[in-house]
């Protein structure tokens, strides 16, 4: 079995991930310092899959613990999910954002330098196009100016890797763009674990349907969208999770010093509102929500064209809006 390395494995995004790694065939190496994860994920994908991961707590800072692990397991590749993501927090403390996710990809490509590990999937976003003014939004959408540190370390992360490529450090790089990646493991024994108030939609609107939370406000009614609430393109984490692994194969075949980047997403829009339904439909609860005034800095609309990675890859999205609910409300209920 082919050794993958995970930094950020325990998280959101990275424990799908594993799933769908051992799915493949391959063997997930996880190393999360557990700064926004909970070590009881590792019981959690042994009840998924029946097998323990290998797990490393340690901060992928430290090229120590990266050389450690390499000591211990041939890798044959990585994917690198470990970053802080809260957007709101990174303009409060933008430094923290800097030297965590910029500096652990430094560390980390060094390393992969140094250990002649070839190929690296890393986690883009579709903040970095911002407020595109044409969509659907394909790869070549020009990218503009961050709305936020955090969205500004995507950025400067991407810049990185051209930059790093073009010295020719016999690398194989994708970074992949998620739109808004919701959803849980249709076993619900996985999923999205927000500290604190949630950042994002759809964990909010399990939280107020939950009891936790009274009521959600849906900041505009007015866009210009169908019905005047924003609009973001809403991928099914399982779907996200297959999406790496596709990539890992991909770049398995491709010459050495590539680099190149895919959208991941749906291709369809859906707004707020549309989203609020879809959760009352398959849940059977009505949500307590109130329409509030715009929200400063918020991107109306934005959904990507997914023809480079449907084509290229060989990678669609099976997951409608629906499953999406259904799984993130089965998740929300088996944490209360
Ligand atoms: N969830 C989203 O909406 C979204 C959208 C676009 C891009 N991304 C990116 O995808 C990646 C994964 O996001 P997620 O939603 O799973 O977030 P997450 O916070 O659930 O997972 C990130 C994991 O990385 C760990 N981590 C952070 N810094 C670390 C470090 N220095 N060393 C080791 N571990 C560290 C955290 O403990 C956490 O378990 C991030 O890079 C994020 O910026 C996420």
């Amino acid at each position: 079995m082919k050794k993958i390395l995970i930094t950020g494995g325990a998280g959101y995004i990275g424990s799908h991930t594993a799933v769908e790694l051992l799915n493949a065939g391959m063997e997930p190496i996880i190393l999360d310092d557990l700064s926004n994860s909970d070590a009881k994920v590792l019981d959690r994908l042994e009840e998924i899959t029946g097998k323990r991961f290998t797990f490393y707590k340690g901060d992928c800072n430290d090229k120590s613990t990266l050389e450690a692990i390499a000591k211990d397991h041939k890798i044959e590749g990585v994917i690198h999910f470990a970053a802080f993501k809260a957007v709101g927090e990174s303009t409060a403390q933008p430094l923290k954002y800097y030297r965590n996710n910029v500096g652990s990809l430094i560390v980390l490509l060094e390393f992969m330098q140094e250990q002649g590990l070839k190929d690296l999937v890393f986690s883009s976003s579709c903040t970095v196009y911002g407020q595109p003014e044409v969509l659907p939004v394909t790869e070549s959408t020009p990218r503009q100016d961050a709305e936020s540190p955090y969205g500004n370390t995507k950025k400067i992360c991407e810049d990185i890797l051209v930059d790093f490529i073009k010295s020719k450090p016999g690398l194989r790089v994708v970074a992949l763009r998620y739109f808004n990646p919701v959803g849980a493991h249709p076993s619900a024994k996985i999923g999205e674990l927000p500290l604190g108030i949630p950042a994002n939609l759809v964990p909010y609107i399990t939280q107020v349907a939950a009891g936790i939370r009274e009521r959600l406000t849906v900041f505009g009614d007015d866009y210009d969208t169908p019905d005047g609430s924003c609009v973001r393109d809403y991928i099914h984490v399982v779907d996200l999770a297959d999406a790496h692994v596709k990539t890992l194969s991909f770049l398995q075949k491709q010459e050495m010093d590539f680099y190149d980047v895919f959208n991941v997403g749906t291709g369809n829009g859906n707004t707020v509102l549309e989203v609020i339904h879809s959760f009352e439909k398959v849940s059977g609860v009505k949500l307590n929500y109130q329409i509030g005034p715009r929200r400063p800095g918020d991107v109306v609309k934005t959904w990507a064209d997914t023809t480079k990675i449907n084509q290229v890859l060989g990678w669609h999205a099976k997951y409608s809006l629906e499953d999406s609910m259904r799984d993130s409300w089965n998740w929300q209920k088996g944490l209360v």
